[in-house]
């Protein structure tokens, strides 16, 4: 079966996570993702967080899937010709360099529009344009930068950063989204374009409902909020709202059996206005249904911890799963709290393919997330992340039509080794 994007190259001048997310779901959907790498070194996360001795890491393969890798050194001269050559070959340019790099190596983007105006060139960098766009950029950076860190923890408690890398990996879908449009937009026009996606304005799309808030804080106190129901008054600021649902329907984390010694033993639990005569049953407090105070949703807001620490007395009797089982038929809104380690060994989840074990040479198999987007049409098959320019004789070979001697003339340019400084280090 043909693929999403078969026919699209990808050029990909990604490191790290923001980018490889991005291209590695266009290779996904079928495009031929060329990414490109440092001689020697390649992406530093080849040599992060090392697991296994001698190859590469856990956080390399599990980005890096369905991609073919080049060493070229983007600072000789062959190498820039080379790189040149490709420009004139993909239909994409992806890179997540700090600001100025890709300038540096030669290619702005006044250079690759003359080399392809078919060229599509995305980008992530931490900030878009203003004071702060010549900054680098990780992770919690842009989830402070971007709203979530304020928004999210415990009112009495610090900010908190997430466990979600919605400043790396959700750019990088960001990113893709943009690809994508832009390739279907020049199919008309002809015409490529700059695809830019900042990490703080890709964790703000992800804040929107707090950016709702503040403005919803101006009228008036965010009554559906838990500090509203212990009488707390608010700040300027929409606080840190601890588990409280944003959807304006009220929400905890509850406690369930074992909870004492399992630190995961618990669930997500809503009183969902519709379901609130069917959350009285099971929590065994049916008067609740018609008494008044009680009946409405507005009139509960400020019984809010009564009402959840009633809740919890129920779900402590059973596991989370059982909460799950029993609410699920009745409609009402709960889900366990799953471990990493349940969702590794989740059937349903390895089933549909989002959960895939990987072969690699040197680390044997591994788990990995495969892709979480579900075309009928363009079904995905995991592959394993290349070795550092395992494919750098059959991309010249194929992509560019070089000879044997003229791959034998690159690589004797040294473009392909090492620089004195780096092989030194
Ligand atoms: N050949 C020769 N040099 C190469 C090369 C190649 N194939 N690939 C990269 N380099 C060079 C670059 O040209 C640059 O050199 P220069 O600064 O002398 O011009 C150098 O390697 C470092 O690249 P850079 O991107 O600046 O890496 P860094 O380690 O200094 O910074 C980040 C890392 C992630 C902070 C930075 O890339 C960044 O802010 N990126 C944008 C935001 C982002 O994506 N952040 C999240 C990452 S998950």
């Amino acid at each position: 079966m043909s693929k999403a994007l078969e026919g699209v190259k990808v050029l990909d001048f990604t490191h790290v996570q923001s980018g490889p997310t991005c291209t590695q779901l266009l290779a996904w959907f079928g495009a031929d993702v060329i990414k490109v790498e440092r001689p020697g070194e390649g992406d530093a996360t080849r040599k992060q967080l090392i697991d296994v001795p001698g190859a590469d890491s856990l956080y390399f393969t599990m980005l890096n899937h369905n991609k073919r890798s080049i060493t070229i050194d983007s600072k000789n001269p062959k190498g820039k010709e080379i790189l040149e050559r490709l420009v004139q070959t993909c239909d994409v340019l992806v890179e997540n360099f700090a600001p100025g790099a890709l300038d540096r190596m030669g290619l702005t983007w006044e250079r690759i529009q003359q080399l392809n105006p078919r060229m599509i060139y995305a980008s992530v960098k931490g900030f878009g344009p203003g004071k702060y766009e010549d900054c680098k950029v990780y992770e919690n950076v842009a989830q402070c930068a971007g709203g979530s860190a304020s928004t999210t923890g415990f009112r009495d408690g610090p900010p908190l950063v997430t466990g979600a890398q919605i400043g790396d990996s959700g750019t990088g879908l960001h990113l893709a989204l943009g690809i994508v449009a832009a390739l279907f937009q020049r199919e008309t026009s002809g015409r490529g374009q700059r695809v830019q996606a900042p990490m703080q304005d890709s964790v703000l799309n992800l804040c929107r409902v707090k950016l709702r808030d503040q403005q919803r804080l101006a009228k008036g106190p965010l009554k559906e909020y838990s500090q509203h129901s212990e009488g707390i008054p608010f700040g300027e600021a929409v606080p840190r709202a601890g588990n409280d649902s944003g959807g304006g329907q009220p929400g905890r984390i509850l406690k369930c059996k074992g909870w004492e010694t399992d630190p995961n033993a618990y669930t997500y639990f809503i009183t969902q206005a519709a379901a609130w005569e069917k959350v009285c049953d099971v929590i065994g407090e049916p008067e609740w249904k018609t008494k008044p105070g009680y009946s409405k949703p507005a009139e509960r807001l400020d019984k809010l911890n009564e009402i959840f620490n009633r809740v919890e007395q129920w779900t402590m009797t059973k596991t989370k799963f059982e909460v799950m089982d029993l609410c699920n038929p009745l409609d009402i809104p709960a889900g366990p709290i799953l471990s990493m380690k349940e969702i590794a060994e989740d059937e349903g989840l390895r089933a549909s393919g989002t959960i895939v074990e990987v072969d690699h040479p040197k680390r044997g198999k591994y788990l990995s997330v495969g892709c979480p987007i579900k075309l009928s049409d363009s079904p995905v098959e995991v592959t394993r992340s290349p070795l550092l320019g395992e494919h750098t004789d059959e991309i010249l070979a194929t992509v560019l039509g070089y000879s044997a001697d003229e791959i034998s003339a690159f690589k004797s340019s040294g473009a392909t080794e090492p620089s004195k400084k780096m092989a030194a280090e």
